[in-house]
């Protein structure tokens, strides 16, 4: 298994490009099922899971050609409309072809996606969304089978703010026979992003980006062209990297109107940050103040950036609380944080970091996509070498991190399985 080695203690400098974003590139490749057009999709980010989806795009049937940030899909037929454990249990977003395929092709059978490191993380809202449009639905051996002749528009309120879910049956009602409204949809970025898409391939959406989404079901999509957006937690999470380290960087092809709760919290944190077109700017004003915060849907902070701001708190003046609101068991990384020296105590869904005056390098083992970059901010800033285990994790959601973080000055190197100790 892979390793990061780093040799903290050097603030990083520097410009880097960001990548375009997994969780828009994801949704948006799973609309690709929903027209026989080909479907040209630029700007998605080389990840891990990027890979896993186009690989199970190609087990339906999907003809699927890949070129630099450059992904051609074409679902004429999909002969085989079916999601296996095996590729479910390693990317839950793998739930995003259910809506696109029952509402193309009438029938569906997708493994439910089991436990997961991050919480219990149910699908029920969007197999609630889906009966609500007239879908039958069964769970067999572990399976959701669902099945409809067309899919009907209606009213759904989901209890809770659910983004997948909302892509889900978002896709699900541009093929729907009716009008389909959406109530307390997510609002986050990625969601707006798949509605323009799926707007560029003829759908008829409105209200995306605002917690009621209105959906009038067309017969069918064409094939587009469309860009995915700009990465906004590999954004923040170089941003953070930046300021733990006292740095001083430019991050260009982003978008900082996807930023502001992160922006803030930073600025709070006593850094200076400047936007620009397509770009930010990040040094620090003086000493790191860290900062208290609670996660919570778009618009406020993300859950997606909670474990890295908790590295920089771990070094920071005083006591900060972060507290999770979006999942249940998301604090994973606090334990190994206090391998390298970090004072964190947990109480129920908070955790109280009292800043530290150095944290020391130390073998510390990733256990999720954020705790995985929470932990190499931690490398960053560790006097020593640090050496982060099983960064698997890493790899499905962040392109090329360690090349990235070398050109920012970061002394940092992958260890693969067959190279000497
Ligand atoms: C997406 C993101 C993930 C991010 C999360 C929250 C993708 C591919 N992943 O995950 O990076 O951390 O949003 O911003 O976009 N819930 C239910 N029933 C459901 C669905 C969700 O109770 O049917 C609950 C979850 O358990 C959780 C909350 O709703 O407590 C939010 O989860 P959700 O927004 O669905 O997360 P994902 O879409 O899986």
């Amino acid at each position: 298994m892979d390793q990061l080695v780093i040799a903290g203690g050097k603030p990083l400098a520097g410009e880097i490009e960001v990548s375009g974003a997994k969780n828009a590139a994801l949704p948006i490749l799973c609309a690709g099922l929903l027209t026989a057009q080909p479907v040209v999709f630029d700007n998605v980010p080389d990840l891990r899971d990027v890979g896993t989806l186009l690989r199970l795009l190609g087990s339906m049937g999907v003809t699927v050609e890949r070129g630099v940030h450059r992904v051609t899909l074409c679902a004429e037929s999909v002969g085989n409309p079916v999601a296996s454990y095996d590729l479910v249990k390693t990317m839950r977003a793998s739930i995003l072809v259910l809506g696109p395929l029952l509402a193309r092709f009438g029938h569906a059978r997708v493994s439910l996606p089991g436990g997961c490191a991050i919480g219990e993380r149910p699908v029920d809202l969007h197999i609630k969304g889906l009966q609500a449009m007239g879908a039958r639905i069964d769970i067999d051996h572990g399976y959701i089978v669902a099945e409809a002749a067309r899919l009907k528009g209606a009213r759904i309120f989901m209890d809770t703010v659910t983004v997948t879910g909302t892509e889900n049956l978002m896709m699900a009602a541009t093929l729907a026979e009716g009008v389909t409204v959406l109530e307390n949809a997510a609002r986050e970025p990625e969601v707006v992003d798949l509605a323009e898409c799926l707007i560029g391939m003829g759908a008829r959406i409105r209200g995306h980006g605002s917690d009621v989404v209105t959906i009038e079901g067309v017969s069918r999509l064409e094939g587009t062209q469309h860009a995915v957006m700009p990465d906004r937690i590999e954004t923040g999470t170089f941003l953070v990297a930046a300021a733990a380290t006292g740095g001083n960087v430019r991050l260009v092809g982003t978008r900082d109107d996807t930023l502001d709760a992160v922006l803030d919290k930073l600025e709070e944190a006593n850094a200076i940050v400047e936007r620009g077109q397509g770009e930010i700017r990040i040094r620090m004003r003086g000493p790191n103040h860290g900062v208290s915060l609670r996660t919570s849907p778009y618009p406020a902070f993300p859950t997606d950036m909670q474990a890295q701001f908790m590295a920089m708190n771990a070094v920071a003046q005083g006591t900060t609380v972060v507290t999770e609101t979006i999942f249940e068991n998301r604090f994973m990384h606090v334990q190994e944080l206090r391998r390298l020296g970090a004072n964190i105590e947990v109480e129920g869904n908070a955790a109280i970091i009292r800043g530290v005056s150095k944290l020391e390098g130390a073998t510390v083992m990733a256990t999720d996509l954020r705790a995985s970059a929470s932990l190499v901010i931690a490398g960053l800033i560790a006097q020593g070498e640090t050496v982060v285990d099983r960064i698997y994790h890493l790899d499905r959601g962040y392109e090329k991190i360690e090349q990235k973080l070398s050109c920012l000055g970061a002394a940092i190197y992958r260890r693969s399985d067959g190279d000497a100790e």
